[in-house]
């Protein structure tokens, strides 16, 4: 099969190495020309772990290319994936579909024989039906069919997921689409990875829903572990018993400083939006959005008590600024919030990040940015873990006590326990819905 990928974002560069992976002939196209510069010459412009030894061994096979024109890529394709950014629109919460319905249109105009036209990227209800619309009015003699692949990799496991999936979700609408859909998902499909083929509007409903789903999840036990703080309980062992109902699950029921990241706070907002717009509102998701910005405004408070009732003058480490581990990414990262209010309230910050130094610089100002955390904690007033990357799940709490000037820790992320801490030397350790 010949792939065409527009776009290379998370989404699009991680699909179209993996399908090239498959054996199939991608071509992943960007407007951008420095992103092809870069990728031609091998380099990866996101941090994914594995991407790039992948990347290169597709490359030097000969079955992955990149380039800036969108004509040559399509030519002779089977398929041609949009995997363009769906951000938030300003104003009014829905996904902005600019990029979406432009590829469309550039796809209309280049496109001479059949082809499969697949969104990837994450869009609202109705889409996958308005970018028919669209490249049938700009080439009625166009011979198409559109369908859509939701796509469900977390960044940080990305190849995994991507290889390994729960399901394979495709909407579509003719049997033709959906046998090249399966041709292409075949090496998936012979290894028994269920593939859930529906309609569109289904298949674009299925993304939102699952994703505002696991935000509902991990919102509904952030509050519960406030609600632990409050009564004594510890919100670890309620999650470990609650997970081991099979009806449960035991995944995305990990209490921390708030969900963060390109996909859940825009997912959850478009999703509400659709709902207004329905007039059928989610009022669970639209709680969710809420609470969820409660949540990290929370772990300011806890921050502030640790620290006497005011950050003026005290030194503070944060572990982690990234929005989860493994990523480069800050988007919506809970330390967006709360990092400024320790700078705001006139703490000195120290940050330290296996990978979100260089958007950070940008993104927080007045940060020193250390790489040790032992040189971020000597002679801090306390230690904040924030993001629970494998490079902090061990560290020798002793010496991190020994060098501070007030041992006190907030532990976000629940990865330390608080009589370890306490052993080791810390005079104060709050964790998330440890009572
Ligand atoms: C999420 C979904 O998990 C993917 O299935 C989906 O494909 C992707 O969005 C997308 O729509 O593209 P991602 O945003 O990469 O993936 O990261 P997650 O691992 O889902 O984490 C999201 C946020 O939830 C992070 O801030 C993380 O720290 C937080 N989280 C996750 C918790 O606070 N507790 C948990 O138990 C799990």
């Amino acid at each position: 099969m010949k792939i065409a990928m527009i776009g290379t974002g998370y989404v699009g560069l991680v699909s179209g190495v993996c399908f090239s992976d498959f054996g199939h002939e991608v071509v992943c196209v960007d407007k951008d020309p420095r992103k092809i510069e870069m990728l031609e010459a091998g380099q990866v412009p996101i941090y994914e772990p594995g991407l790039d030894t992948l990347m290169h061994k597709n490359v030097e096979a000969g079955r992955l290319s990149f380039t800036l024109d969108l004509a040559s890529a399509i030519d002779g394709a089977d398929a041609v994936f949009i995997a363009v950014g769906t951000p938030t629109r300003r104003g009014d919460g829905h996904a902005d579909l600019t990029y979406v319905m432009a590829a469309a249109e550039e796809i209309a105009r280049t496109a001479k024989d059949y082809v499969v036209i697949v969104t990837k990227s994450t869009v609202p209800v109705g889409t996958n039906r308005k970018v028919k619309e669209v490249v049938a009015a700009a080439n009625p003699a166009l011979d198409f069919d559109v369908a859509s692949n939701p796509e469900f990799l977390r960044e940080g496991a990305a190849i995994d997921d991507f290889m390994k999936p729960d399901r394979v979700v495709v909407g579509v609408e003719t049997e033709r689409a959906a046998k090249v859909m399966e041709d292409i998902y075949r090496p998936l499909y012979l290894r028994d990875f269920p593939i859930v083929t529906t309609d569109l509007e289904s298949a674009e409903m299925i993304k939102y829903a699952a994703n505002a789903f696991l935000a509902t999840k991990i919102t509904f036990i952030n509050e519960i572990a406030a609600l632990c703080e409050k009564v004594g309980a510890d919100v670890k062992s309620v999650s470990k018993g609650m997970g081991m109902d099979g009806r449960i699950g035991n995944k995305f029921l990990h209490a921390g400083p708030g969900y963060g990241g390109s996909c859940f706070p825009k997912d959850t907002k478009a999703l509400a939006r659709i709902g207004q717009e329905h007039a059928t509102p989610i009022s669970i998701v639209e709680t969710v959005i809420k609470v969820n910005e409660e949540v990290k405004r929370r772990m300011i408070d806890k921050l502030l008590d640790l620290c006497g009732g005011s950050f003026n003058g005290k030194t503070v480490a944060v572990l982690g600024v990234t929005f989860k581990p493994n990523t480069d990414d800050m988007r919506d990262a809970p330390s967006l919030t709360i990092v400024p209010a320790l700078v705001g309230g006139g703490a000195v910050v120290r940050a330290c990040d296996p990978q979100g130094r260089r958007e950070g610089e940008h993104l927080l100002p007045g940060v020193d940015w250390i790489e040790d955390p032992y040189a971020a904690a000597r002679g801090a007033d306390l230690l904040v873990i924030l993001t629970e990357w494998n490079e902090f799940r061990a560290l020798d709490l002793p010496r991190l006590a020994s060098s501070m000037t007030t041992p006190h820790m907030a532990d976000l992320r629940n990865i330390y326990d608080r009589d370890d801490a306490k052993n080791a030397g810390f005079t104060a350790y709050d964790g998330i819905g440890r009572g």
